[in-house]
């Protein structure tokens, strides 16, 4: 039975993932892929989101890498009239198959509800693309002790209703709203506690394996000098890295400390 469940657990996969937010252009943005791919190792799965305008060029530099371009965002329609949209078809046109979705900027800035999430998470499932959702509780949310409650909530009104086989899809970020951008990481035991806590609520709603079989990554601050320690946590899978993720020496560190 303890052979059974390491085995589990070694098989998720190792994800480190670079959300480079609304930084770099068209120029920046080849720079900093040339760069990574001089010095990338590559037995983890990498990933980089840069911008809507240079998916297409990020793809072109790395068709002989492995290093997985993906998006930001999407909207939940296939077409229509959206201004300023972009749908998982267009994302799939050329050639994208995973897209962050839930980020808590688009939660704080933009307003996406829990159910809009859904409606996302859905179209991006029915167009067979992979979701790196993001979940993670506001400061006084913490503070009042709410933190669990919080994190359930985003989940299971954004992914409970799936069936089984649609989580093999879905890549969890938990980011504690508070970490973000800010420089202040969660502690080694916040982060391994809620880790745990959002697999067992997996585990509650399907079953062990299924929970077991899920990638969940930490995001907030990761930064060369901590991720050794953050990614060593038993159910810490990798992380979702922004600041750092920007300079190609800091995200090489990064991905390497897994
Ligand atoms: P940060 O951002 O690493 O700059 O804190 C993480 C994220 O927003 O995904």
């Amino acid at each position: 039975m303890i052979l059974i469940k390491l085995n589990l657990i070694m098989s998720r996969d190792k994800i480190v993932a670079g959300n480079w937010k609304m930084n770099n252009d068209f120029n920046q943005t080849q720079t900093l892929i040339l760069e990574l791919k001089k010095t990338m190792q590559m037995d983890v799965n990498v990933m980089i989101a840069p911008s809507f305008t240079n998916l297409s060029i990020a793809k072109d530099l790395l068709l002989d890498s492995k290093i997985e371009v993906i998006a930001q965002n999407m909207h939940f329609s296939d077409s229509g009239a959206f201004t300023g949209e972009v749908s998982a078809n267009m994302l799939k046109s050329i050639g994208i198959e995973t897209v962050i979705l839930g980020h808590s900027e688009r939660r704080k800035y933009f307003k996406e509800t829990d159910d809009q999430l859904k409606s996302k998470v859905d179209a991006a499932i029915s167009s067979s693309m992979k979701i790196i959702f993001c979940i993670g509780e506001e400061i006084v949310e913490r503070k009042n002790n709410n933190h669990f409650e919080i994190v359930y909530d985003q989940i299971n009104n954004s992914l409970f209703h799936l069936d089984e086989d649609s989580w093999s899809r879905i890549i969890l970020a938990y980011e504690p709203v508070w970490a973000i951008g800010t420089g202040e990481t969660a502690t080694l035991d916040q982060i391994q506690e809620m880790h745990l806590k959002i697999r067992n609520n997996i585990s509650e709603r399907y079953t062990q394996e299924l929970a077991n079989s899920i990638s969940i990554l930490y995001g907030g601050s990761v930064k060369p000098s901590n991720s050794h320690d953050i990614f060593s946590l038993e159910d810490v899978d990798g992380g979702l890295i922004g600041g750092a993720s920007l300079n190609a020496n800091d995200f090489n560190q990064i991905i390497n400390s897994i």
